[in-house]
């Protein structure tokens, strides 16, 4: 059962980058379970099309939009097909990222310009080729960050890198769109079950006995960032903006040292 109203964004429009999958689909369809239209925008196609498939059953009109966020003309073209197919945009999540464990002293220039281009331009482009486009007042902006733009983190320095700088991006867009009619927030979720992120890092050795070691010792779920991610469009938040929830059983408490113990087994020493 839920704990929130239904119908809670009844008649709202999200606009959803990364929402084929992990927490971004969980959030598209948490939206959309309270009546929101959602477009997802992503990149592959086929991926694109299973996950409408799979919202249908919400019974909300869904968009499926193909879009590289680091490509500014088709984030605009798909910012207008969202306004021309729902009217003007309620909801701005930019969710798309990329990752990969990597040691700084080896990646190259372009696997650094890939998570930054996707983390941080990704997150620019989103948010500028909708401006024109949202109901203001009330729109509402959501960026899903990481633990990495607190906690330095070894071979994450290019994530470390991205998410910071979408955190500084967060405070100093709230401070300039508040008297425009938008807030923004972020959401920084730790590591999530069943998502390729957490695939991800787990190749590197962050796995379930790591997870065991962290405050509240396991990871996260969809669900839990979805409902997180409503709270912070709900009139619950209308008075917040700037700030990034922490929603990350702790590790963000740690700062850099947790990782070395997994470092020293990657390296050998
Ligand atoms: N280690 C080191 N370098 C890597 C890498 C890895 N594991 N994976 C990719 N790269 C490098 C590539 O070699 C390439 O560099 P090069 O041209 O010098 O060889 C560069 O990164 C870009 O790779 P490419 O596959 O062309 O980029 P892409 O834009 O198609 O993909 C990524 C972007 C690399 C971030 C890819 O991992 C991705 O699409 N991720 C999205 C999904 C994801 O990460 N989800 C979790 C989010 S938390």
């Amino acid at each position: 059962m839920s704990i929130f109203q239904p119908g809670l964004l009844k008649g709202q429009t999200a606009f959803i980058t990364g929402g084929s999958s992990g927490i971004n689909f969980g959030i598209a369809r948490r939206y959309a379970e309270h009546g929101a239209n959602v477009a997802i925008v992503a990149r592959n196609p086929e991926k694109l099309e299973a996950a409408r498939a799979a919202l249908a059953d919400t019974g909300a009109r869904i968009l499926a939009l193909s879009a590289d966020v680091r490509d500014y003309g088709a984030m605009e073209n798909a910012a207008t097909q969202t306004r021309e197919a729902f009217g003007e945009i309620d909801i701005v999540l930019a969710g798309a990222a990329g990752n990969f464990m990597a040691p700084a002293a080896q990646m190259s220039a372009n696997a650094f310009a890939a998570v930054v281009g996707i983390d941080l331009l990704g997150t620019f482009n989103t948010f500028r080729s909708t401006m024109a486009h949202l109901r203001r007042p009330g729109a509402r902006g959501l960026v899903i960050s990481a633990p990495q733009a607190v906690n330095p983190t070894p071979m994450q320095t290019h994530v470390c890198a991205a998410k910071s700088g979408i955190e500084a991006f967060i405070k100093s867009a709230a401070i300039e769109w508040g008297a425009l009619g938008m807030r923004i927030n972020g959401l920084s979720p730790g590591g999530v079950e069943g998502t390729e992120g957490l695939q991800r890092l787990s190749a590197g050795g962050l796995n379930n006995e790591f997870a065991a070691t962290l405050p509240i010792p396991r990871y996260a779920t969809v669900d839990e960032m979805a409902d997180m991610a409503l709270v912070l469009v709900s009139p619950l938040s209308a008075y917040m903006t700037g700030h990034v929830v922490a929603l990350d059983g702790g590790i963000s408490l740690l700062g850099g040292s947790y990782s070395m113990a997994w470092l020293r087994a990657q390296q050998g020493r």
